[in-house]
């Protein structure tokens, strides 16, 4: 099905199952242990052997000699796969980095041996006794000091330019010029990379744990040399990915290789410590940025180049992104710079590009309102935009972020905050409410199902789309329960099978809106084909309560026999025409201990708009999990680059300090009625990344009003403040 035009009425619209907030049904099968996890498929296959990887010691050089003799002599070990046994391997398109390095080391950590043994334990002992001599060499590890030498475009990211920003910024009656930087972040996903492969003649399969099933699949084939179809991915459940999961990383190559070198099956899980320098990260960002207002606090010119660096053949941090499009102003400039760095590689992390970018975009928001002598809520209203700032022909689809900003403000009571920052105290504490915008655009990508009726009148969905944690398995029921009027507990949906139909998989927040849709188009085929089965017109034909009617006319479903339809949904120009993004208001508390700058968020508030909410129950759960991310970008997330030796030091949870149930108050999400008629049939759009994007300037922005310090180096740790 192509979506061409703005949805009209459809049965979704009915509302009777989707929307509502109904519990995942893959939760009983989660917590009785039911559900398996990558590294936990070994009961569907005998004789398992255990491979664990043997990761590069220095950042950037060669291995002169690696020497196997003690580790392949060790207890249990049947194989040790490296560079030189491997085989000639290929490269898929979506890995700057070698999976399996060696000779030449890339970054440090990268895979250089798999020793697999018959116990997990025999592996990982005999992996110590791999002997590895480097010869080093010297690499950039250090942004800040290679930030000067790249003052130039990446090709594939051209400078935007509209109006003339060098006039307006220097006729500009209210000026901020002011730098600010993110950290290198990690996933932290809570479930490890880990996969189990096995072969049956020239084909493989892979049980993994991965986000993107059929990139994973392409970029296998290309890695192994071998055509698509002898490549099968599963990854029906997902502990958590963030985007670390979007590609094919080491534990599924080092799986299949040593898989076909042992002719048995093969498991391989990346242990915690290595994942941060293994895989891949957010990449840290710097960020100039200038804004320029009149007398009355419209923006007339708004400027932001980012910095940020990555391997050869790596792709720039997209932070200036949303300022393409979040504030009026005729007259604009952004700008992506991008440094070489001997570093693990810079990829997708949540939200990737809006998140860093936000947290500097609104911390500048924020001291340019105050510049201005305009509340900063009421500089964001001023400042709104219902067009395309750089073609106002061009409209958002929708677009309340006024509305959510106006809503919050309400909710939670910004009237009582006080605008001269350090005044409020509470005891020992002082008091301080911060505001953001949130912004994330909404993507569109095909997204193919199969929907089978059985003779029971029972259900199933088929697509190869995975669920990340975020409730996939749930609203593609409800979809599908909808379109063909049966109760949720007669449709069974499968996932993350790259037999299944291909569908758009768990990205850049699209998952929801387009894999519901791609379940709409196959149900919209298999209505058709069971009104044509017994002898309805499908266009008024109803289907409720398990029948399907025409006036008095009706059948039950079940009457139809076994029937069965696949179809993808496919998106024509419409987000070329319109601008599809989400938006929300983020609101803080923040108390700042006035002795030690400690910091603890008291409350926090996000008013969303993204679209029709598919089912409140999981989406309220995708922003508040967001939020808590947001609170820990701000007070706490850093990957430490150790720039003599080119590698984040801290490379486990002990020491990546994320936000626990301590650290986390009173969260609130308001979804605003936001459906939208531009994005799908679903009228949907997305809001796991949404709920992320802000959240961090506002708890800084807090923390300013509370203090009167203002930090635009991120994480706002308590040295900042004394
Ligand atoms: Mo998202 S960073 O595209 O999983």
């Amino acid at each position: 099905m192509k979506f061409e035009k703005p949805a009209g009425e459809n049965p979704i619209d009915q509302l009777k199952v989707v929307g509502q907030p109904h519990d995942r049904i893959d939760g009983p099968l989660k917590v009785s242990g039911r559900a398996h996890y990558a590294y936990e498929w070994h009961d569907v296959l005998p004789n398992v052997a255990y491979g664990y990887i043997v990761s590069a010691g220095i950042a950037k050089g060669k291995i002169s000699e690696i020497n196997c003799d003690a580790a392949g002599n060790a207890p249990g070990v049947l194989s040790i796969i490296t560079a030189d046994n491997a085989g000639p391997l290929g490269k898929g398109e979506r890995n700057a980095a070698t999976l399996l390095g060696g000779p030449q080391i890339e970054h440090y950590h990268q895979a250089v041996a798999l020793v697999v043994a018959e116990t997990f334990e025999q592996a990982r002992a005999a992996a110590g006794l791999v002997d590895i001599t480097y010869q080093r060499e010297s690499g950039a590890y250090d942004l800040a000091a290679e930030k000067p030498a790249v003052n130039s475009a990446p090709e594939s990211a051209p400078d935007k330019n509209s109006g003339d920003f060098d006039a307006a910024w220097a006729s500009a009656e209210v000026k901020l010029d002011a730098t600010y930087t993110t950290p290198d972040q990690s996933h932290m996903a809570m479930e490890p990379h880990a996969s189990m492969a096995v072969w049956e003649g020239d084909k493989v399969t892979v049980w993994t744990s991965n986000q993107m099933v059929a990139w994973c699949r392409t970029d296998l084939a290309a890695t192994l040399k071998l055509p698509e179809e002898n490549v099968r991915i599963i990854s029906p459940y997902i502990g958590g990915g963030f985007g670390g999961k979007l590609f094919l990383r080491s534990d599924a190559l080092l799986a299949a290789l040593a898989a076909r070198a042992l002719q048995r099956p093969v498991k391989v899980m990346l242990p915690r410590p290595m994942i941060p320098n293994n895989t891949t990260h957010r990449p840290a960002t710097i960020q100039h940025i200038r804004i320029g207002t009149d007398r009355l606090g419209k923006i007339t010119a708004i400027a932001h180049d980012s910095w940020s660096g990555n391997l050869p053949g790596g792709t720039p941090e997209t932070a200036v992104n949303q300022t393409e499009l979040l504030y009026a102003g005729a007259n604009r400039h952004t700008g992506l710079r991008l440094a070489t760095l001997d570093l693990p590689e810079g990829n997708a992390m949540r939200a990737p590009g809006e998140a860093p970018g936000m947290m500097a975009l609104e911390i500048a928001i924020d001291e340019m309102a105050e510049r201005a002598g305009i509340d900063p809520v009421e500089f964001r209203i001023l400042n709104d935009t219902q067009v395309d700032p750089k073609d106002p022909q061009r409209p958002f689809s929708r677009r309340q972020l006024v509305e959510c900003l106006r809503s919050g403000a309400e909710h939670f009571g910004w009237s009582q905050r006080n605008a001269t920052p350090g005044q409020t105290r509470d005891g020992e504490w002082l008091v301080g409410y911060g505001v953001a915008a949130g912004f994330r655009n909404n993507l569109l990508a095909p997204s193919g199902a199969r929907v089978h009726l059985d003779d029971a009148g029972r259900v199933t969905v088929e697509t190869d789309m995975t669920d990340i944690g975020t409730g996939s398995y749930t609203i593609i029921a409800q979809t599908a329960a909808e379109m063909l009027g049966v109760p949720l507990s007669h449709v069974e949906v499968r996932l993350g099978d790259s037999s299944f139909p291909v569908s758009a998989g768990s990205g850049g927040q699209w998952g929801a809106n387009t894999s519901t849709a791609g379940v709409y188009a196959a149900c919209v085929k298999l209505r058709e084909a069971i009104a044509k089965k017994l002898g309805f017109d499908a266009a008024s034909a109803v289907f409720a309560d398990e029948t399907i009617s025409v006036g008095d006319r009706s059948a039950p479903l079940k009457a139809a026999g076994a029937l069965s339809a696949e179809d993808t949904i496919e998106f024509g120009d419409l987000d070329e025409q319109y601008q599809q993004s989400t938006f929300a208001g983020h609101f803080v508390e923040v108390a700042v201990d006035a002795a030690t700058g400690e910091v603890r968020v008291r409350r926090m508030l996000a008013v969303c708009a993204a679209g029709r909410i598919l089912n409140p129950k999981t989406a309220r759960s995708q922003v508040i999990g967001a939020m808590t991310m947001g609170l820990g970008g701000a007070l706490m997330e850093e990957l430490a680059v150790d720039t003599r030796q080119g590698y984040f030091v801290n490379h486990d949870m002990a020491t990546y300090e994320v936000p626990v149930h301590a650290d986390v108050p009173e969260q609130e999400v308001i979804f605003l009625d936001d459906t939208d008629p531009i994005s799908s049939p679903m009228k949907a759009k997305g809001v796991g990344e949404l709920g992320l994007c802000g959240v961090s300037a506002a708890i800084a922005n807090a923390i300013y009003n509370a203090t009167g310090v203002r930090v635009r180096d991120y994480p706002v740790t308590l040295d900042k403040l004394l």
